[in-house]
Formats: structure tokens, C-alpha cells, sequence
């Protein structure tokens, strides 16, 4: 073996690189937290960070702390309390320690004996939200790679236990189909066409003024997918939708589900966590109904990126989605492994996700999440209040979470210049960088967007974002008349 690898592994060089690196990240996190620098978001056009990039990739043989400092000074702040993106937690500090500790482990967890700990964790962790969820003792699940991995592996398990034909054996040989509100994240939508069933397979309910589905909808469509020869084998309920944040009313969807005896399953990824905030749990009444969850603990949960829970009512359920000629095998009780997790997840290979989680819920308790949630949903529900009492501004909905689409009116604008110019002053936002919004199309209308996922962002600070909004529509609309 040459020098450059002993180098690579050297125990000292990792000491010493690693004691910077904190210092590193604990000087952005006491700067951030305090609005230092004032920029949220180091704007920079594509084609300028491309070959910036580019040609660092060349300057071979630095020592990395110079790197880690140039990613951190060039990354957007979620720490920052004026981040307001999109649905992304301010990564808890000792969970972010956790990544460290992960990474160098690199236990690959597709089998238990390649990742014994994480494997236990991961056990654990999904039985401790089953519960919390009113599920019961048989309820199982696995942790996975992201809220849309999660719901496809979800709507594979419904096919997998309700669809007729044996679709794993034989393929799509009839028109299968799910209903799901118009207001769903995109990755149901491209789910079912993962899955084959084409555009036919996806039938959207229509919302209501609150985009939450209209669930009395539900019966009619059902009996004209019938009608037309399809087999609906499922309902998606949204617990919420992703661009307002509405919550579908679960309950009326697991009473359509039974009647039908189609499978049930929620997208929580950013709405499920709500099970932990004494004052929303309301929100998702009904879960509890569903025969499938999706949670994503790196959106409502403080966890990095990217760390799902998909939990089954029917623990038994999980080994189904995979390999259907398995539920035989799997009649016998010794083949429900829970222990060798890549029988149930599409990765093989995975990272120990359970440790996040994990560090989070034996650190501080579940205490914690009741804390953060509340605190952004109050906070998001204030700011609606400010809005709705100003001239001017428009609200698509009344958040009942922490997300909240908005827009600015002025008198003699029409439509269409009114979202040209939502557009244009969130580009100008985004491009000075101290506060960081996102937007969104609404029934053909530009909206502002905020998710405030930062629990120190302080009504100040999105009454200031407002104000500054305020003011460069006014300049934009002086300039072009
Ligand atoms: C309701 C909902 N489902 C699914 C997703 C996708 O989750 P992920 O980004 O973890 O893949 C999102 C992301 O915004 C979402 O809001």
C-alpha cells in the first residue's frame, strides 16, 4: 500500500479535520441563529456555480476544511430564521452529529447482521409511531428513502393485497386504478404510472375552497371507474396537501375505503407527524383508519434529510410488496424476518435512518415534536392574521398547519399581471437573498409560499418579508406604468 491511502485513513487527520469542521458548523449555527450574515440564500445564476464548481473539481490535493468552508458560505441557511421555504426542518444539531457517526460506520443494513444496531433502532423507531399513530401491536413498517419512495412502496403493497390479478407474476393484464384528490403531492401521480396503469389509472378527486378533497365526490367517481371497467384498488387521502397544507378528512375517506373494501393509504408525509402536537393532532383524525402511512421525519420531525417512516396497520402487509409469491412462504412464521429490512424496501443497501430518529426521541422525547409543531403552526396562523387585515394581500386559504400561500393584489391589475408580478417580486426576493419564500400556481393563480419550518423565525421577521414584498410591488407597478 502507497502513502495516499495511509493518508486517507489516518486516524490524526480525521481528529483534527473533524474538531474544524465543528467549529465550522457551530460558528454557522450561533451566526444563523442570530440573522448572521443577513443573507438566507447566496443566490448565484446556474451556469456561474456550474463552472465555479468545475473548476474547483481541478484544484486537486486541498486539505478539506477549505471546502467545507466554501459549501457552508454557499449553501442556503435553513438555521436562518428568515428561511421560509420549502418543507425542509433546520436539521437538529445532535442529529446532524448522528449523520457523522452513520457515515463512517457505513453499515449497509439491507440484512441484519450488516447493520445490527441500526436494524434494532429502525425496529423500534417504527413501533414507537405505529403507536402513536392508534395503531395496534401488529402494526410493523420500515424506514426509507424519502416520501416518494415511501408512498410508491406503499401503493405497491395495496396493489400487492387488493388488486385481483397477480400483477407481480403476470403484469398488468386489467385497468387498475386509485382515486386521489387533485391537490396531491405529484408523486402519487407519478406513482401510478411507475406502476403501469397509465393516465386512466389515476382518477383525481376535486377539491373544495379549503383544497381538501371534496370527499362526497368519492362514490360517484368510484361507480363511473366501474362502470368504465377499471378496478379501483385504492384511495390516497392527503394529510396535507403540499401546496396549502390542507388535510383531507380521513375519516370520511376510511368509512368510503371499508364500504369498498379498497385499501386506504395516507400521504403524511409533512402532515403525519401532527400525532405529536397535542393542540393539531385533531388534524388527523381518521389516521388511525388507514392501512397505510407515510411520514417524512426530515420535513415536520427536525431530522436531516431524507428519513421516512411507512407504517402498516397490518404489520404482515409489509412482506407482501416485494414478492407475492412470498405471502405462502410468508404464512409461516419464521419467514416474517422484520430483521432483514431490504426484504421490504426498495433500497438494498440503506443508510441507518433509524439513528435520527432515534437520537431525536431518546434525547429530548417526543416532547420535543409537540414543542416545534405548535410553535410553527401558531406562528403561521398569526401571520395569516397580520395578511388578512392588510390591504392588499390575498390569502388562497386559512393555514391549518405552518404552510401559507398568499398573494399581492393591486387595484387595475388583472390576472395576468398580477401573477407576473407574484412572480417577479419573489424573483427579486430570491435573488437579494435575505429572505428565502417559495411560490406556487393555484387554480391558474400565482401564489407566495411560505413553510415555516424555523422554529425562531418571530412574526417580525415575516412582517418585515411582507413589507419589503409590499414595497418592490409598488416600485415594479410605478415602473411599467
Ligand atoms: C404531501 C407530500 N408527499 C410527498 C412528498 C415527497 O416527499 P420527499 O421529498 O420526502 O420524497 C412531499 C414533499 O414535499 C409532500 O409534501
Amino acid at each position: 500500500m502507497g502513502d495516499l491511502l495511509k493518508n486517507v485513513y489516518d486516524p490524526e487527520n480525521f481528529r483534527r479535520q473533524g474538531h474544524a469542521l465543528i467549529d465550522l458548523l457551530a460558528d454557522y449555527l450561533d451566526n444563523a441563529l442570530s440573522r448572521q450574515p443577513d443573507r438566507v440564500i447566496p443566490w448565484i445564476e446556474p451556469e456561474t456555480a456550474e463552472e465555479r464548481w468545475a473548476a474547483r473539481l481541478n484544484d486537486t490535493g486541498q486539505e478539506p476544511g477549505q471546502l467545507f468552508r466554501q459549501v457552508m458560505e454557499e449553501s442556503i441557511k435553513l438555521h436562518h430564521p428568515r428561511y421560509m421555504g420549502h418543507q425542509v426542518s433546520p436539521a437538529a444539531p445532535v442529529a446532524a452529529l448522528g449523520g457523522v457517526l452513520n457515515d463512517l460506520l457505513n453499515n449497509g443494513m439491507g440484512v441484519y447482521e450488516m447493520g445490527i444496531p441500526g436494524t434494532a433502532m429502525e425496529r423500534a423507531v417504527v413501533k414507537s409511531v405505529a403507536g402513536k399513530m392508534g395503531f395496534g401491536p401488529e402494526a410493523d413498517g420500515v424506514l426509507t428513502s424519502g416520501g416518494s419512495l415511501a408512498n410508491l412502496t406503499a401503493l405497491l403493497t395495496a396493489r400487492s393485497a387488493t388488486a385481483r390479478q397477480p400483477v407481480w407474476t403476470e403484469g398488468n393484464t386489467s385497468q387498475l386504478a386509485l382515486l386521489v384528490s387533485e391537490e396531491a403531492h405529484y408523486c402519487v401521480d407519478r406513482a401510478v404510472r411507475i406502476m403501469g396503469w397509465g393516465e386512466a389509472g389515476i382518477i383525481k378527486v376535486p377539491s373544495d375552497d379549503a383544497f381538501r378533497m371534496r370527499t362526497e365526490l368519492l362514490e360517484p367517481l368510484y361507480q363511473q371507474a366501474v362502470a368504465e371497467g377499471k378496478e379501483v384498488i385504492a384511495v390516497v387521502g392527503s394529510a396535507c396537501s403540499t401546496s396549502t397544507g390542507s388535510f383531507d378528512d380521513l375519516e370520511a375517506i376510511g368509512r368510503f375505503a371499508a364500504m369498498h373494501g379498497i385499501w386506504f393509504h395516507v400521504d403524511g408525509a409533512h402532515g403525519a407527524a401532527t400525532i405529536y402536537a397535542e393542540k393539531y393532532r385533531h388534524l388527523v383524525k381518521g389516521l388511525e383508519l388507514a392501512d397505510s402511512v407515510v411520514m417524512d421525519f426530515h420535513k415536520m420531525l427536525l431530522s436531516p434529510t431524507i428519513t421516512t417512516a411507512l407504517i402498516f396497520k397490518q404489520g404482515r402487509n409489509s412482506f407482501r410488496t416485494f414478492a407475492q409469491k412470498a405471502v405462502y412462504l410468508l404464512n409461516q412464521e419464521g419467514d416474517q424476518d422484520w430483521y432483514n429490512l431490504a426484504k421490504r424496501t426498495f433500497e438494498t443497501t440503506k443508510t441507518m435512518l433509524s439513528l435520527r430518529a432515534f437520537i431525536l426521541l431518546q434525547t429530548y422525547g417526543e416532547a420535543v415534536f409537540d414543542e416545534y409543531i405548535t410553535t410553527v403552526n401558531d406562528l403561521c396562523a398569526s401571520f395569516a392574521d397580520w395578511l388578512d387585515a392588510r390591504p392588499g394581500w390575498q390569502l388562497a386559504a386559512r393555514p391549518a398547519c405552518n404552510i401559507l400561500c398568499f398573494r399581492v393584489t393591486l387595484p387595475g391589475l388583472d390576472e395576468t399581471q398580477t401573477n407576473a408580478l407574484n412572480e417577479r417580486i419573489r424573483q427579486e426576493l430570491l435573488e437579494e437573498g435575505r429572505f428565502y419564500i417559495v411560490k406556487t400556481q393555484l387554480r391558474g393563480k400565482t401564489y407566495l409560499r411560505v413553510t415555516l419550518t424555523n422554529p425562531f423565525t418571530r412574526i417580525g421577521d415575516l412582517e418585515d418579508m411582507a413589507l419589503d414584498l409590499e414595497a418592490k410591488a409598488l416600485r415594479r407597478t410605478q415602473e411599467t406604468s
